[in-house]
């Protein structure tokens, strides 16, 4: 009798710098879980094709990145309420009766912020930069954290505002553009916008981070981003990348597959490190 190990896999495009195969890798070993976990690189227009044949071939779960979440959005038979809003699916489970669809990214950030670093999202004034999918997969899980308010800025003051409309009935929420922020002041900012992959931040009036502040970048990488930077120039209190985030969006991604909660502080060391 031949024994085969169940497989998971990442599919985006580019993928070779993927880090999940190794953090799958890494909860696999640490839980004692059999199962193999590779990045698959798929073609423009591709996605649904890839991940018919993953799920044909006996493939028991996926993550999907850039830039395909809100095509496995539409590809999931079936949609938890937080992917359904998001409008973005990042993780998907492979079952008998039909592929469910989850978004891990929201609960990633808050576990980061409220269990790594010990940081309550009630009652704070919160900052969200950017109005793009990034923003749009975040905002469900911080607005259950009950914060005083969310204030979504962005490049475009209409599409905040458009994202504002859409979560309005779940907690405060108000929209505007960059530099309607002077004078206002807010105790956590999130950076979501896609400034970071030119190494730049948003045009922020000074003063928008208050005493005693947190920043946060959903971006991360070998050196401390553009954001980050900005952040400690502010005079932040803590000005953390995304990597904790990648890392927590992955352990639940895993416990929606296996049933099991991996241990993330060791696997954030070691990719630091590494
Ligand atoms: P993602 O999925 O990464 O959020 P996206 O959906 O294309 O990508 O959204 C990109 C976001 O980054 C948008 O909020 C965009 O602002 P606009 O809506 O005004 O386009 C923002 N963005 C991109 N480049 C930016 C820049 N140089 N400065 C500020 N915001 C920028």
């Amino acid at each position: 009798m031949t024994t085969t190990i169940d497989q998971y896999a990442v599919m985006g495009n580019p993928i070779a710098h993927s880090k999940s195969p190794q953090i799958h890798t890494l909860f696999a070993a640490q839980t004692g879980q059999a199962l193999e976990y590779r990045a698959v690189l798929v073609e423009p227009g591709g996605f649904a094709a890839a991940a018919r044949s993953f799920g044909a071939a006996g493939g028991k779960g996926l993550n999907v990145t850039v830039p395909f979440k809100q095509d496995a959005w539409v590809f999931a038979d079936i949609l938890s309420a937080r992917a359904e809003r998001a409008g973005a699916v990042n993780a998907l489970i492979f079952e008998p009766g039909g592929v469910r669809g989850d978004n891990t990214d929201g609960p990633g950030l808050v576990r980061d912020l409220t269990v790594n670093h010990d940081y309550a999202l009630a009652g704070r004034r919160i900052l969200l930069l950017g109005a793009g999918g990034a923003a749009r997969g975040v905002l469900q899980p911080l607005l259950a954290e009950r914060p005083a308010l969310v204030v979504i800025a962005n490049r475009t003051a209409e599409k905040a505002l458009g994202l504002a409309v859409r979560f309005s009935d779940l907690g405060r929420v108000s929209a505007c553009g960059f530099a309607e922020l002077a004078g206002r002041r807010f105790d956590l900012i999130i950076h979501a916008t896609a400034a970071g992959l030119e190494d730049a931040t948003p045009p922020l009036p000074e003063g928008v981070l208050a005493a005693g502040g947190w920043c946060y970048d959903l971006m991360y990488g070998r050196e401390p981003t553009a954001f980050v930077r900005w952040g400690w120039e502010q005079g932040a209190a803590q000005s953390l990348d995304g990597l904790g985030m990648l890392v927590e969006q992955a352990a639940e991604s895993f416990h929606l597959w296996r049933g099991v909660w991996p241990e993330t502080g060791p696997v954030i060391v070691a990719l630091r490190e590494g």
